[in-house]
C-alpha cells in the first residue's frame, strides 16, 4: 500500500461516505488496491445497495442464467469471477443444482460472504483479475460488474485471452458489465438514465456527493464494440450480445476449435 499523502488532511467530510471510503480517496494507492479496500469496506452493506444503483440488476442475472448452456440437472464447472457477494452463483446454483461453483474476488470480505450466502459447496479463490491464472478449465466462465475494474482496454483484452485458454472445448463466457456509449452524446443519454433509476430510490446529494465521484474514481467501461472485438481477436466465436439498455450489457462468447 502507498503512503498517505498530504491530501489526508484535506478529506471532504461527506457523512455519506464511511471513514474508510474518505481514507481510500486520500491514500496514494494502485487503482486496483483502492478497488480492494473500497470492496472490503462496501461487503456488508453491498446487498442493500446494489439493487438501489444498477437498473435492472435481477432481470439481468436472470438473463445471464438462462444463455448458460446446460439442463438444470446437468454436472459441469463454472466460476465467477469478482463474484463479490456471490449473487450471481447463488442463483447458478439455485437453477443448476449440479453445478460446481468457484468464486474469486481480490476482496476477501466479499468471498466470505459469498461462502455463507451460497448454500452449496463452493470454492473459494481470493485473488487479482490483472494477474489471475486459472487453476482448471472451466465449462462456464461468469462474470458481472467486476471486469470494468480492470484499469485498462489492454488489461481487458489481456484478461478475455486469459479467459479463453481458461474454457473447456465449447466452453462459455458470459460477462453482466457497464459499458461506454459509443459517442459522448449516447454516453450523456446513458448517465442520465443511471442517474434517473438512482432518483427513485436515492437522494439527490447521495448520488451527486457519492455514486458519480465513484464512477469516474472506480469504475473503467470501455464500449461494447471494444468488449466484441477484443472477444474476437482473443478467439472467441459466437459472440452475441444479449441484452443491452443504457450503459449496462448482457454479452458472450464461445470457445469453438
Ligand atoms: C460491483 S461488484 C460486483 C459483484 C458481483 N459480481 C455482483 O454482480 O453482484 C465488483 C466486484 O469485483 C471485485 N473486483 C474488482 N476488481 C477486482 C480485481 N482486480 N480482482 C478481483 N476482483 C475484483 C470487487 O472486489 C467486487 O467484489
Amino acid at each position: 500500500m502507498g503512503n498517505i499523502n498530504a491530501t489526508t488532511t484535506s478529506i471532504i467530510g461527506n457523512p455519506d461516505e464511511t471513514i474508510i471510503e474518505q481514507l481510500v480517496k486520500s491514500i496514494d494507492t494502485s487503482h486496483t488496491e483502492k478497488i480492494k479496500l473500497h470492496f472490503d469496506d462496501a461487503a456488508n452493506r453491498f446487498d442493500n445497495f446494489i439493487q438501489t444503483l444498477i437498473p435492472n440488476y435481477n432481470n439481468m442475472i436472470e438473463i445471464l442464467t438462462a444463455i448458460i448452456p446446460f439442463d438444470e440437472h446437468d454436472d459441469f464447472e463454472v466460476i465467477d469471477l469478482g463474484c463479490g457477494t456471490g449473487t450471481i452463483s447463488y442463483f447458478i446454483n439455485k437453477k443448476f443444482s449440479h453445478a460446481k461453483i468457484t468464486c474469486m474476488d481480490i476482496s476477501e470480505k466479499m468471498l466470505q460472504i459469498a461462502a455463507d450466502k451460497i448454500v452449496a459447496d463452493v470454492s473459494c479463490i481470493s485473488g487479482d483479475l490483472n494477474t489471475f491464472t486459472f487453476p482448471q478449465k472451466y465449462d462456464v466462465i461468469v462474470s458481472s460488474l467486476a471486469l470494468h475494474h480492470l484499469e485498462t482496454d489492454q488489461a481487458k483484452f489481456e484478461m478475455y485471452q486469459r479467459i479463453y485458454a481458461g474454457l473447456k472445448e465449447n466452453g462459455i463466457f458470459i460477462n453482466l458489465d457497464i459499458v461506454l456509449g459509443s459517442n459522448e452524446e449516447l454516453q450523456a443519454i446513458n448517465m442520465q438514465n443511471w442517474i434517473n433509476f438512482m432518483k427513485q430510490n436515492v437522494s439527490e446529494r447521495e448520488i451527486v456527493e457519492k455514486w458519480i465521484p465513484s464512477y469516474y474514481a472506480d469504475d473503467r467501461p470501455t464500449s461494447l464494440r471494444s468488449h466484441i472485438k477484443f472477444l474476437e481477436e482473443a478467439g472467441f466465436k459466437e459472440v452475441d450480445v444479449i441484452y443491452k439498455a443504457f450503459n449496462y450489457s448482457v454479452f458472450c462468447g464461445r470457445k469453438r476449435i
